[in-house]
Formats: structure tokens, C-alpha cells, sequence
């Protein structure tokens, strides 16, 4: 992945991140959106398209990940949300100073080929990569506020560069004008197992039936919450990956992008 200048594009026409050139043109770099439920395989093919591309990848969970995380470290997710003595819009309000308060940097790290993630200049580890840190992202991801505070700095990172975006809502609200949206899916029980199949990989155990009963926990909070939900925009590829390996997926995604006007 790099911050491949050649692929700058002059575009006037409604772009989804504009800037200029040094002709004082508006310049727009391609966007690529990747939405679905997590276990879908998303996070391979965004990585795998980032890197023969050169573009940059936004790992848009990661950001709602460590504000869970953070929320969950400073007590605000003590009470279940669900509890009528909570009171939401203190709630919101203090989740959105928190998210405000947090300077998250994704830096690439040439060493390790890998994205190091930076918050408040601490370097944040694979502490926020399991199930028990997705619930608290996904509770303080169905506030506005929280959402609205993290848009900015998603958008931003399409300015320099090309960009895949993996998330819930790229394609819907973060980069609604994205040049190829693609929203990758899978049934809850595949993706249980692929999970399962990770942890004892790396030599965990994992319980398949809580794993499942907590996908779709999730599955249900992230595509019923009212402000950006997950679901397909209207204009993406849709692919069930349920039976699918990932080079399939690679190649179908791959096609859609270049369907789309990505030159690869
Ligand atoms: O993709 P992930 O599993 O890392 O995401 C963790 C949670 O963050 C997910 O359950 C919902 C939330 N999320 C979101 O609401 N919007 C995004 N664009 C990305 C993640």
C-alpha cells in the first residue's frame, strides 16, 4: 500500500472527496467502499485490492473498536442500554467529548507491512480484534453523535490518495459517491465457523454456539440502528461469500471495480 500520487484523477463532476491540483483544479481520487457484516471476508479483500492498487485502506471498524473500548474503559458502558435509568442523550454526549477528545493516526508501517493505528499517540495493539471489544463498538456506534464525530476524519483519509473503505456505511453515507461499492455478506453460521477456525489457528479455544449467539447479536444492533445501518446501498454489488473462497470473491470484486472504471 502507498500513497500512490499517480492515481490522481481530475474530476469536476460531483466528486465524492475533492481537492486541488497545483493548477487549481479539483482532483478527486477513486474510492472503493466494501460494507457487510464482520466475518464476511471483508478485511482480506480490502486489503488484498489496497495493496495491488496502492491505495489506502480505511479499516473503518477499528475506529468504532477503539471508541467502544475507550467508552467501555471509562464506565460508560457499566449499564446495559437498553436500561430505562440510562439516561441516552447524557449518554450520547459524553460518548461523542469522548470520541472528540481521541487523535487516531493510521500509519503504515513498512516494516510490518501492516496499518499501526495511533490513538493519542499511543500505539493500539490487537486488543480492540475480538468479539468482547466489537459488542462495545457496536453499542456506541448506534449514536449519531458518535458517527458524526468520526465522518470527518474517514472522509479525509480519501484526500491523498486512492482509497478502500471497509466498514457498514462507506457506501451509503461516508463515501456515498464511491466510484465501485461492493457489500459482501455471509450466512451467521459460515461465519461463525471461519471464526472458530481463526481462534484455534492461533491456538484459542472458541465456543461456536457463543460465537454465533454474539454475531448475531450484532447483526441485529448494526442493521436495525436508525442512523446508518448496515445494509447494501442501492447501487452496490452484493455477494454472499457463505460459500464462496476468498480468491472467488477476490476475482468477482476485482471484476466490479474494473466494471466500475478502476484500472488495475
Ligand atoms: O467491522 P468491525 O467488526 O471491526 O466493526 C465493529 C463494529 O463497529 C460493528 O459491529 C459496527 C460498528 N461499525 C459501524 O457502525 N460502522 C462502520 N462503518 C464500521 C463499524
Amino acid at each position: 500500500m502507498s500513497n500512490n500520487q499517480s492515481i490522481l484523477t481530475p474530476d469536476t463532476v460531483n466528486p465524492t472527496n475533492n481537492t486541488t491540483n497545483e493548477n487549481n483544479q479539483a482532483v478527486r481520487y477513486p474510492v472503493i467502499t466494501i460494507d457487510g457484516p464482520s466475518g464476511a471476508g471483508k478485511g482480506t479483500i480490502c486489503w488484498k485490492l489496497a495493496e495491488s492498487l496502492g491505495y489506502q485502506l480505511l479499516d473503518s471498524g477499528a475506529l468504532y473498536r477503539i471508541v467502544g473500548l475507550k467508552a467501555q474503559q471509562a464506565g460508560l458502558l457499566d449499564e446495559p442500554l437498553d436500561d430505562e435509568e440510562v439516561n441516552k442523550n447524557e449518554l450520547e454526549d459524553k460518548l461523542e467529548a469522548l470520541t472528540k477528545s481521541l487523535k487516531i493516526s493510521f500509519i503504515a508501517n513498512p516494516e510490518t507491512t501492516q496499518i499501526d493505528i495511533l490513538v493519542n499517540g499511543a500505539l493500539i495493539g490487537s486488543d480492540i480484534r475480538n468479539e468482547t471489544v466489537g459488542g462495545y463498538a457496536s453499542k456506541v456506534a448506534v449514536f449519531p453523535k458518535v458517527r458524526s464525530a468520526l465522518l470527518q476524519l474517514q472522509r479525509d483519509m480519501a484526500n491523498d490518495s486512492g482509497i478502500v473503505a471497509d466498514g457498514r456505511d462507506m457506501g451509503t453515507v461516508v463515501f456515498a459517491n464511491a466510484d465501485a461499492k461492493i457489500y459482501l455478506t455471509a450466512s451467521a453460521e459460515a461465519r461463525a465457523k471461519r471464526r472458530v477456525a481463526q481462534l484455534e489457528q492461533v491456538g484459542q479455544t472458541a465456543n461456536y454456539q457463543q460465537i454465533l449467539v454474539e454475531i448475531k447479536a450484532r447483526d441485529e444492533r448494526d442493521e436495525n440502528r436508525s442512523t446508518a445501518p448496515s445494509r447494501p446501498a442501492e447501487d452496490a454489488l452484493v455477494l454472499d461469500s457463505s460459500v464462496m473462497d476468498i480468491e472467488s470473491v477476490y476475482q468477482a470484486v476485482k471484476k466490479h471495480c474494473m466494471d466500475c472504471g478502476i484500472s488495475f
